[in-house]
């Protein structure tokens, strides 16, 4: 959306920077740090400090030196920040020279086998395998090539040959056995939105054949002139919406929890927000002014409140709450006011569009027990007036709702009184939020 200038911005003291007639407009949609869109790591980023950290010092230096480790599937209500997390986790690992797949989205319906196949010769060619001579690997480059175009039909229509995924973990292999010899290197594969595959057969196999690849021993030689065994520096990376916790534990529950770790994103606190936009607040954000130097813009400390108080820990809101906020004034300080009007004049149905989506998206019965706790008053919300409320005779009978509300989608927290994890839930259906608090506004 353009800045809107033009908005009665409220009149401020002018700073240093603004006393030059050429240096007013600080913030433009080019040198704006927010980004509410999807799959761009955004300037200001917030938390998520564990999975990084999981990855770093975890996964990476394990598969590099050859030892198990399991691939990770990372879940989480649409907005929760899962792309943008394998976003960053994928940059970080290319600077370091890792060969990562670019996220591999699955769009509803498409042939998950064809994107995965296209996206493993992409990988081979970095790893510099079809420069080889070989023709054992010309074979396979010519049955990987053959899948990325034909896809699981291909397991129909030419039984005799190897199982297409088979192929695709041959193809893993090698790469995984080029970063072996590179050294330091580790094969990252990124699935996107895994919930898509909705063919239970093709996601299982698919599954096993990235799962295969990972646990394929190798032997090497050790200083010394033993004969070690040890894993390729391969690792995968799957990214969903909760519903795929169901899909995968449903027949295949025990391999795939052997071979993939699985972890559900939640709403941030407050704490992390107020530490993303610390160094906002402290000594602002530097941006290009108009005569050829940099410039900063702070963001009051009441303002910083304001977006927290808005956005309800929602990474999303978060983005677009500052976002805006940026594009309603041009001065060198957001302000609270800046913040509000941003939010009320170009955020709020966006915000409310986005809440209204997570709970349409969810089964009859959580929808339920949502507006059952909401019911109840917030020192009330026990299991049981919670099971009462939803009509059933006993609480147990409301255990597998409660428990999927909390542990798969994290929107809940049980207790003996429970409570809101999702505070944008609570607040959409408890109050008038989005809309700004008369009083506050
Ligand atoms: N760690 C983070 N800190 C700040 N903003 C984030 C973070 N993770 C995600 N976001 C923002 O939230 C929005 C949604 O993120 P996205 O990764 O697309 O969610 P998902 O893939 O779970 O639907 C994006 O605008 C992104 O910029
Ligand atoms: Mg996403």
């Amino acid at each position: 959306m353009a800045p809107n200038h033009s908005r009665g911005t409220p009149l401020i003291t002018l700073s240093r920077t603004q006393c030059f007639d050429n240096v007013i407009n600080m913030r433009t949609s080019v040198n704006c740090p927010f980004s509410p869109h999807a799959d761009v790591v955004p300037p200001i980023w917030a938390g998520r400090e564990v999975q990084l950290r999981d990855w770093s010092d975890i996964v990476r230096p394990r598969r590099v030196s050859g030892l198990p480790e399991r691939g990770r599937t990372i879940l989480g209500e649409p907005g929760v920040g899962k792309s943008s997390l394998l976003t960053k986790i994928s940059e970080d690992a290319a600077e370091h020279g890792d060969w990562v797949t670019t996220q591999l989205r699955i769009p509803s319906k498409a042939d998950p086998l064809k994107i995965v196949a296209a996206a493993l010769l992409k990988l081979a060619k970095k790893a510099g395998l079809s420069t080889a001579r070989e023709k054992r690997l010309d074979d396979l480059f010519r049955r990987v090539s053959d899948i990325s175009v034909k896809g699981v039909g291909l397991s129909l229509r030419e039984a005799d040959g190897p199982e297409p995924f088979t192929s695709l973990t041959e193809l893993l292999v090698e790469i995984g056995i080029a970063a072996m010899n590179r050294g330091d290197v580790v094969a990252l594969i990124h699935i996107d939105e895994v919930q898509n595959i909705s063919d239970e057969h093709v996601l299982s196999q698919l599954l096993i054949a990235l799962g295969d690849a990972m646990v394929k021993e190798v032997e090497v030689q050790a200083p010394g002139g033993f004969l070690v065994k040890r894993r390729l520096p391969i690792s995968v990376y799957l990214t969903g919406l909760p519903d795929f916790a169901d899909m995968s534990s449903a027949r295949r529950g025990a391999t795939f929890a052997r071979r993939f770790a699985t972890t559900t994103l939640e709403s941030f606190g407050d704490d992390a927000l107020e530490a993303a936009l610390q160094p906002f607040v402290l000594s602002g954000w530097e941006v290009p002014d108009n005569a050829g130097g940099t410039g900063r813009v702070t963001m009051e400390p009441a303002a910083r409140d304001e977006i927290l108080e808005l956005c309800k820990g929602e990474p999303f809101l978060f983005q677009l709450a500052g976002e805006k906020a940026w594009y309603a004034g041009s001065t060198d300080v957001i302000t609270r006011d800046q913040v509000i009007t941003g939010w009320t004049e170009t955020a709020r149905d966006e915000a409310a569009g986005h809440v209204e989506r997570i709970i349409e998206r969810l089964p009859q019965r959580e929808r339920e027990m949502l507006e059952a706790m909401i019911d109840l008053p917030p020192d009330k919300r026990s299991l049981k007036n919670i099971a009462t409320s939803m009509g059933f005779e006993k609480s147990t009978q409301a255990g597998p709702t409660s428990q999927r509300l909390d542990t798969n989608r994290k929107i809940i927290r049980r207790g003996n009184i429970y409570t809101f994890r999702n505070r944008a839930i609570e607040a959409y259906l408890s109050s008038e939020w989005p809309d700004v608090a008369p009083e506050r506004g």
